[in-house]
């Protein structure tokens, strides 16, 4: 299968691609990738001779159309993923995300190609902090930041081109991943590193914030089943039963790493601030036989911390430069 991968030089794509190389010798797989702020080579090095690395934004239409018209099919990464950064400067996620799925969108229509579009649980705003529901396919879209606003948004254009065009597509909606790779600007990977370079870890409010974590393995095999096994014109809803608070959390990584379960600062919440996210994965564990097989978080976040430990020439040229930001921000 010859497969276009945008976004394959960030977080999740970078861990697709290379779980691709690994377990997928007959995928020939072509990245397409800005290398934004959020991309890097460096995350691809080791798989540098089996994948081709195009530079370019998804938004380039001639660009996209050509690298459709030579794939069987697409999964699309990119996008502006912070929604920190979205609340600051809102403008590179309509691009990214919106035209940029559009732009996709009208190639696989022209070239006949099949798409998997990877969007978030976001989409569906927030839960009840002390609530037992969760996310379904069919809860309405409710999104409460820039970010995922524009997820939304790439969502229904991904219906609307089903729909109207017979474009053979998929849609799967992730919650919170964690894993190698993870830009240091994000909550997990911003605690690790802290601690690393002796800064005290940060927490937005009370850290009653609740998500529900999964390792970017297991959303990978699913988003591969869905690719492959999936039906078109669904949704898919990726999660692991990994509810946790992000106070929780955060003790959890001090823990680990040695320190004091208090030893953090508490610094002001994010406006807007989703409550709680979680997800029903049930439809992806009955019909396609997806479960996850990181089920001890612990064990994953245990894991994590050493992969930051052990590379930290990948992140340490990132980390000045994210805390400088996070400064300004009073966070
Ligand atoms: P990331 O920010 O780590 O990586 C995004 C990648 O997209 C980067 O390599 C960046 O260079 C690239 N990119 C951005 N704009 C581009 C453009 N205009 N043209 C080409 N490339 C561009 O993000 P991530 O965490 O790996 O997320 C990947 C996808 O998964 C996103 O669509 C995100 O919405 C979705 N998602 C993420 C999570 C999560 O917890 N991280 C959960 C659910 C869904
Ligand atoms: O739910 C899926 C989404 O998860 C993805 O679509 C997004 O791309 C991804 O960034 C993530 O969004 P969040 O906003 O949940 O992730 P973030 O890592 O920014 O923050 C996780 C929680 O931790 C959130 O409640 C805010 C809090 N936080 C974050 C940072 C960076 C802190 O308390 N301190 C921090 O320093």
């Amino acid at each position: 299968m010859r497969l276009l991968v945008t976004g394959g030089a960030g977080f999740i794509g970078a861990n697709f691609v290379h779980a691709a190389v690994r377990e997928r010798p007959d995928a020939d797989v072509t990245v397409l990738d800005a290398l934004t702020y959020a991309g890097s080579r460096e995350s691809l090095a080791t798989v540098a001779a089996d994948v081709r690395v195009v530079e370019g934004d998804v938004a380039d239409a001639a660009l996209v159309d050509r690298l459709v018209g030579e794939a069987d099919a697409v999964v699309h990464f990119a996008a502006e993923t912070h929604v920190d950064n979205a609340l600051a400067e809102p403008e590179p996620f309509l691009r990214s995300n919106v035209i940029g799925t559009f732009t996709v969108l009208e190639a696989v229509r022209r070239h006949g190609v099949r798409l998997h579009h990877v969007s978030t649980d976001e989409v569906y705003g927030d839960l009840e902090l002390d609530g037992q529901d969760r996310f379904t396919e069919s809860t309405p879209y409710n999104p409460s930041s820039p970010y995922s606003a524009t997820k939304a948004a790439s969502d229904m254009l991904v219906r609307a081109w089903v729909r109207s065009y017979g474009v053979a597509a998929t849609i799967s909606n992730c919650s919170n991943n964690y894993g190698p790779f993870q830009h240091v600007e994000k909550f997990i990977p911003r605690q690790i590193t802290n601690v690393l370079t002796g800064r005290r870890p940060k927490l937005y409010g009370a850290g009653t914030n609740v998500r529900d974590w999964i390792h970017v393995e297991d959303h990978n095999r699913a988003v591969w089943l869905v690719l492959e096994r999936g039906t078109i014109g669904r949704t898919y809803l990726i999660g692991a039963d990994g509810e946790r608070d992000n106070l929780s959390v955060l003790k959890d990584v001090l823990r680990l790493m040695g320190r004091d379960e208090d030893d953090f600062d508490h610094v002001p919440d994010r406006a807007g601030h989703d409550a709680r996210y979680a997800i029903d994965s049930t439809p992806l564990r009955e019909e396609l036989h997806w479960a996850p097989k990181h089920t001890d978080f612990e064990t994953g976040l245990a894991e994590t911390i050493d992969w930051y430990r052990a590379n930290e020439s990948w992140w340490r040229s990132m980390k000045d430069g994210v805390e400088a930001t996070y400064a300004e921000r009073g966070r």
